[in-house]
């Protein structure tokens, strides 16, 4: 399997890493089919993402995308977190070989649940879907 050298060197130097004892949300995804688990912390002032980190228990991939991820999100308002796509995560990696696309669908999932958390903390209503537009072509 080829991974870019963009995954490879945030699978070795992964961004963001670790708990977030402050932290204002969290979401919590995992992948039935292979049992991997990605957690995002968000710390939020006026609607801006000021903080995030993650804790994934998984493979490569899922370690690359989730600290890309984080990188893209950080200093966004939570709206334009919510257009953050697996596809654009991918892309900013510099691809993904196919059989693990369906671990950057974890990351976009992540960041929607923790948005989601944080939503719901606030009383505000979910007018997002939870799951990734991607989550139908994959089954
Ligand atoms: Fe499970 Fe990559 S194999 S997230």
């Amino acid at each position: 399997m080829q991974y870019s050298d963009k995954v490879m060197e945030h699978f070795t130097h992964p961004r963001n890493v670790g708990e977030m004892p402050d932290a204002d949300a969290s979401g919590t995804v995992g992948n039935a089919k292979c049992g991997d688990i990605m957690q995002i912390f968000l710390k939020v002032e006026n609607d801006v993402i000021v903080d995030v980190s993650f804790k994934t228990f998984g493979c490569g991939a899922a370690i690359a995308t989730s600290s890309m991820a984080t990188e893209l999100i950080k200093g966004k308002t939570l709206k334009e977190a919510l257009q953050l796509t697996n596809r654009a995560v991918v892309e900013a990696l510099e691809g993904l070989p196919p059989v693990k696309i369906h671990c950057s669908v974890l990351a976009e999932e992540a960041i929607r649940s923790a948005i989601a958390d944080y939503y719901r903390k606030n009383g505000r209503e979910i007018d997002f879907p939870l799951e990734s537009a991607l989550h139908e072509d994959e089954h």
